[in-house]
């Protein structure tokens, strides 16, 4: 998952490129390259972070008006600046930048090197460059389309010829591309966050599309030249608004704007007269969504653990019965849907690769397939029947935050949707509701604790091994904490069912292994600290997570921190922030590159 941005038009086109490239460093950032038509073409390649590409540039100050950049996230050939982007062919005259997995290369790699073309790199993309220098005939375009229909494998790419001074050839299938269409310039980026401080004026490519974009206009055609009219989408006010503020790191900004972010989840949904929650976007599916007996959760990552507390959360308020499944294996999986199936995909991004196949996999099967998704226009949210947007607003760091809050916030008015329909009391509804309300104030009363919390940090973060525990509504936030341990401070951390610990990991407690205990005063809250005195009594060290005034736990554990009450699902949206704010600050302490982890991307558009 690599980050491209492609700009012809009357400006230098180093500007829009680099500054682009930045607001997509972090779809990876191993290395990046940049290409501009002068004569001869100005091509650059640096290992590393964008700033150094960005050095380079303002350097050598190239003067062109029609380029292309990349940054990239490696996957075939380390991280290196004769595998960086964009590839050349053997003439030095087509320049390509690609995001995405060439599977077939070695095949057309062999039959390629076997007619004369020698390769610089170890990478899948340098092979499309001279399988177009090989089908070119003058019509870059039409060498483009020829070559992509001998290519198996994801794509989305950027290609210049230095014998078209103003074109520039973009393709797409499975890896996202947008246009941006603006006066006398175009624009085309991996996301449109790359281009929205020029132009409100956007277009999606869709698999197995090409674009041609010249200054100021753009044509797109299927890769067997049928012509496809569509017309511009106006984005999202503040679509390109990612500033870090008076913040150290965009997770900490994330995690401070979580209260924001409930807001924005609620905002227009809640209906107080009937206790009941109001999602427009799945009006459309109603009528299907109250015929649904199952309900199977597909998605990724933290993602991934948000439908684990979507499947507590559908068995509480509903009485369907609930899957929850990794995509990446669900995508294989011989599926025997049943009638009735409602099929939920959860994506921050709405691009990654595994949770797409797995919905189009579930439509195929025919399924109602719903989404649950952040980032407006996205491929998820424009594949699925019907879905609903979190509105978290842009989130930057890799490691996700407010999204997941927010997912976890949707989730319960999916449920309670559903729900008042079948079996759930006006009253309960109404509770609940209360409830949901309550957050955005007692999120900012646990966002106080962020001193003390960097204090614990301070005191734990040169152990090298974490276990974290919770149970029912807390055993996805135990399997959360954990991920963000390892994704941002690379602590190796396991999280667990606290029930499991018998069965095998209390095995691993020792004083050199603290346990992160997850533990409300809820329904399984005498059950956790039967965990909790397991774990003290082999000299475990014990950080318990639990409900202001919860004085019981003082003298069994060695720390403790304090959340609001609120109803015991919606717990999980509060016990969440310390573990957020406990990973960063052992991060920030270990000198990690927080919002830039190493060997990750905020979004996987690859399998
Ligand atoms: C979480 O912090 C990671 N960024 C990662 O696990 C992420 O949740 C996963 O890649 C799924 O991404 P999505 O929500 O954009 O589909």
């Amino acid at each position: 998952m690599c980050g491209i941005v492609a700009y012809t038009g009357k400006q230098p086109a180093r500007e829009p490129l680099v500054e682009g490239l930045k607001r997509l460093e972090y779809r990876g950032y191993d290395s990046s390259g940049i290409a501009i038509l002068t004569s001869p073409p100005y091509w650059v390649r640096t290992v590393g972070k964008v700033d150094a590409l960005e050095r380079r540039v303002w350097q050598d100050s190239p003067a062109g008006t029609v380029g292309i950049a990349h940054t990239r996230w490696a996957t075939h050939g380390k991280p290196s600046e004769a595998n960086a982007h964009p590839h050349i062919d053997c003439t030095g005259k087509v320049y390509l930048a690609h995001n995405g997995i060439i599977e077939n290369y070695l095949l057309l790699k062999k039959r390629l090197a076997s007619s004369g073309h020698s390769f610089r790199s170890e990478t899948d993309t340098e092979v499309l460059a001279h399988l177009i220098e090989s089908l070119y005939q003058g019509n870059l375009e039409a060498a483009v389309q020829r070559a992509l229909l001998q290519v198996q494998g994801t794509f989305g790419l950027a290609v210049l010829h230095a014998a078209h001074p103003d074109e520039i050839i973009v393709a797409r299938r499975g890896s996202p591309i947008v246009l941006g269409v603006g006066v006398g310039e175009c624009f085309a980026a991996s996301d449109a966050s790359a281009l929205a401080r020029h132009t409100d004026q956007v277009v999606y490519l869709e698999d197995n599309e090409v674009a041609r974009l010249e200054p100021g206009r753009f044509s797109i055609t299927t890769l067997d030249n049928r012509a496809v009219s569509r017309e511009a989408t106006t984005l999202e006010a503040g679509a390109g608004a990612i500033e870090r503020g008076p913040y150290e790191h965009f997770m900490l900004k994330e995690i401070f704007e979580q209260p924001e972010a409930v807001e924005n989840a609620l905002r227009g949904r809640i209906n107080h007269a009937e206790g009941v929650a109001k999602l427009g976007g799945l009006e459309s599916v109603e009528e299907r969504l109250q015929q649904a007996r199952h309900l199977i959760v597909v998605s990724c990552g933290t993602s991934y653990y948000a439908g684990l507390f979507a499947r507590y959360a559908f068995e509480t308020l509903t009485d369907l019965t609930v899957e929850t499944e990794l995509a990446s294996e669900f995508r294989y999986r011989k599926l025997n849907l049943r009638q009735n199936t409602v099929v939920l995909a959860i994506s921050q991004s709405g691009e990654t690769a595994d949770t797409l196949a797995a919905l189009r996999e579930a439509k195929r099967k025919g399924a109602t397939v719903l989404g649950l998704v952040n980032v407006v226009g996205s491929t998820i949210a424009r594949e699925t029947h019907a879905g609903v947007y979190s509105h978290a607003g842009i989130e930057v760091g890799v490691a996700s935050t407010k999204s997941f809050v927010s997912q976890i916030i949707i989730l319960t008015l999916m449920a309670l949707l559903i729900g008042r329909n079948r079996d759930i009391s006006y009253e309960e509804g109404a509770r609940l509701l209360e409830g949901l309300e309550n957050l955005p104030d007692q999120i900012r009363e646990t966002l106080q604790q962020s001193g003390h919390i960097r204090e614990l940090a301070q005191k734990y973060c040169g152990f090298s091994h974490f276990l974290y525990i919770g149970r029912k509504y807390q055993y996805p936030i135990a399997l959360e904490g954990a991920l963000k341990l390892k994704e941002i401070a690379y602590i190796h951390a396991e999280g667990y069912a606290a029930g499991e610990m018998k069965h095998g990991p209390i095995a691993l407690v020792d004083p050199a292994f603290p346990t992160m205990a997850i533990a409300p005063e809820d329904g399984s809250y005498e059950k956790m600290m039967s965990n909790v005195q397991e774990i003290r009594a082999r000299d475990g060290h014990v950080i318990a997570i639990t409900t202001a005034g919860n004085a019981k736990l003082e003298h069994l554990v060695d720390d403790v921190i304090e959340v609001p009450r609120n109803h015991d699902l919606l717990m999980p949206a509060l016990t969440v922030v310390p573990l957020q704010l406990f990973a960063y600050h052992c991060a920030v302490l270990r000198g990690c590159d927080v919002d830039k982890p190493r060997n990750l991307a905020k979004s996987v558009t690859v399998e």
